[in-house]
């Protein structure tokens, strides 16, 4: 048999790496904040191998004064250290030791119109580096099941993986997103069972059923298996010969489970429409089917893999290096605590998710050339992710560093752990319509102060208002952690955090549109006074390149989050003393408009990167 070969998605990749091209994307080098750091740097780790690196100062009760501080507890340079070296630098204005840091102040004077300069030259580019390496990094994330919902667990998946793809991006690497849709598997054998019954039973009623949600019938009926079939092994029986002959390529029931898979990809397509999220490639485990037998193959003359004494295929129980690269001898036991090998291939000769998963890593590899591969999944797959990852390097195809589980937390819904197979499970549209509600009730309430009738732009402004709140919510907090939602966001919306980003970027935006016409191109100085408002805002926005640099570097969202909060919140202050209004000279004025330029610019690359829309009026 011919192995199918994804052109569309080997497309997709070159034309994303033709795209990085055209990207130009600024060396790390250029920013203001990098060079600060690599001169204090130089200068503090003489001796070979300390690597010592300047950071943003973290307590509050210094910040007045410094903006960077370096530990240099462990250093025995340090007492024959002249502080005046640091001193001399270009853009410093003073270093202290303070117990075992070194702190430094700048000169905002001096570093003002650089940055806000290279603000306004960069635009929507300021905040991203290149370190001249470009890497493909894959992205395996929200991958939701054929014939069942896509739920709020997935939701995190996708949310998550987006980020991360614009934060890989923004560091100058080819990212490129894989939905890794679960299309293949024997479930879908009960689905047919069910499908044929009701064809013969009431084929005029199912199919209009049909006709009127597909998706959801698809889903009652995978439903209805999981029900009857627990105390009728007939029907497992039946169920499990059809997904056989499937296997073996059977014709009716392939273009059935085509026609399945048409109508989920059609409902998962509604619901990333609402988020705006597009995927480079489609690629479902069904891609893998006619792969399986080669990777296994490979593996087993590799003595990765074995056949068992029942014919099977199995990955034999050993010792796993686990994602902190800790040797882990408990992954590979039984319930007994007895050694026990992973099945990849069933005596009949069927797979299973993690041979599809085995061979996906190796079609990245070989097929596609990623360097990294990032799997965006729940944290209760991480036995699976270490077995994968483990084999993945026994057999050549990936370093245990280039290939990374994205493990987040669960989701509880109300204090209730969510649950995908039974239980209540949380539906992601009603979570999104939930979060739009309360947007449009609070945009409305502000509407009927004035009387204005509800109009498109105010319909749009819901929609950025409610999915934004739900996506910021996930991302200002470390995704490791579970998560506590409550699905009574509608009280909650107006206090979201993205909701006050949103605010203070619409009183930037407003500031300006009333102040342009003092706005000129280039500042050529500062104003010989400068107030902790505004240099708040200077150093802020000198810290973001460097935000963006660590977030991905981490896979961490949460501190773009926490930066876009911090940033929003020095805006406010700024914005609360009325230093626009209140300037009384031209150069003055110049200034703090480019000043909210350049913060309103840094407001929305960050949000760009949380995937958070800031739709400039609310
Ligand atoms: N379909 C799986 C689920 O819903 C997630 C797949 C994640 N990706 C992967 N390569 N295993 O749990």
């Amino acid at each position: 048999m011919n192995k199918t070969v994804d052109e569309k998605t080997k497309n997709a990749l070159e034309r994303k790496k033709r795209q990085f091209v055209e990207k130009n994307i600024p060396p790390i080098g250029v920013y203001v904040v990098t060079e600060l750091i690599n001169e204090i740097s130089r200068l503090v780790n003489r001796s070979p191998g300390q690597g010592m690196v300047p950071e943003k100062i973290k307590d509050s009760n210094y910040r007045e004064k410094y903006d960077l501080s370096i530990n240099v507890h462990n250093n025995g340079m340090m007492d024959n250290f002249d502080l005046s070296d640091i001193g001399a630098l270009k853009h410093i204005k003073l270093a202290d030791k303070v117990g075992p840091y070194i702190n430094i102040g700048i000169d905002e004077q001096s570093i003002g119109t650089d940055i806000l300069n290279q603000v306004l030259d960069l635009g929507e580019k300021y905040g991203t580096s290149s370190d001249g390496d470009p890497k493909v990094v894959i992205i395996d994330y929200s991958s939701p099941n054929i014939a069942k919902k896509m739920t709020v667990a997935h939701l995190r998946s996708t949310i998550i993986g987006q980020s991360l793809m614009n934060l890989q991006e923004a560091v100058g690497n080819i990212s490129f997103g894989i939905n890794h849709i679960g299309d293949w598997g024997s479930q879908f054998g009960g689905i047919f069972y069910m499908y044929f019954k009701h064809m013969e039973e009431n084929a005029p009623l199912f199919q209009q059923m049909i006709a009127e949600n597909p998706a959801n019938t698809l889903l009652e009926i995978y439903r209805e298996y999981n029900k009857e079939s627990k105390d009728n092994p007939e029907m497992v029986e039946t169920a499990r010969t059809l997904w056989r002959k499937m296997e073996e390529g059977d014709t009716e029931l392939t273009a059935l489970w085509q026609q399945f898979r048409e109508w989920s990809l059609e409902e998962f397509a509604g619901t990333y429409g609402r988020l705006g999220i597009e995927f480079d490639a489609i690629q479902g485990e069904s891609f893998y089917e006619d792969k399986m037998t080669d990777v296994l193959q490979e593996a087993i003359k590799q003595g990765v893999l074995k056949y068992d004494e029942d014919d099977s295929i199995i990955l034999p129980s050993q010792t796993l290096i686990d994602g902190k690269g800790n040797m882990n001898d408990k992954i590979m036991l039984g319930k007994d605590n007895l050694p026990k090998g992973e099945i990849l291939q069933k005596p009949n000769g069927g797979s299973v998710y993690l041979t599809r998963d085995l061979a996906a890593i190796r079609y990245r590899a070989c097929e596609l050339g990623a360097d990294e591969v990032y799997y965006v999944i729940g944290k209760e797959q991480g036995d699976h992710c270490i077995k994968l990852f483990n084999m993945a390097k026994q057999l050549g195809y990936f370093a245990l560093s280039d290939v990374r589980h994205i493990s987040f937390g669960h989701l509880n819904v109300d204090g209730r752990k969510m649950k995908s197979r039974e239980g209540q499970v949380v539906m992601l549209d009603d979570l999104m319509d939930s979060a739009i509600d309360s947007a449009r009730r609070g945009i409305q309430e502000r509407r009927a102060d004035i009387g204005a009738a509800w109009t498109e732009s105010d319909e749009a402004r819901a929609k950025a208002i409610g999915i934004s709140a739900l996506i910021f919510d996930d991302l200002r907090q470390s995704y490791e952690k579970d998560m506590e939602f409550n699905f009574n966001i509608a009280e909650k919306i107006v206090d979201s955090g993205s909701v006050k980003i949103q605010y203070t970027h619409a009183r930037l935006r407003k500031l300006i549109e009333e102040n342009d016409d003092s706005f000129i191109d280039r500042l050529v100085s500062l104003p010989a006074e400068i107030s902790p408002q505004e240099k708040n805002i200077l150093t802020e926005v000198m810290w973001f390149p460097v935000v963006v640099k660590e977030a991905a570097d981490k896979a961490s969202p949460h501190k773009v989050a926490a930066y876009l909060t911090e940033l929003a919140r020095v805006v406010n202050s700024f914005y609360e003393s009325s230093l626009v209004s209140r300037a009384t000279d031209e150069n003055t004025k110049v200034f703090r408009i480019n000043l909210v330029k350049a913060a309103k610019q840094v407001m929305e690359n960050a949000a760009r990167l949380l995937h958070i829309e800031l739709p400039g009026e609310i």
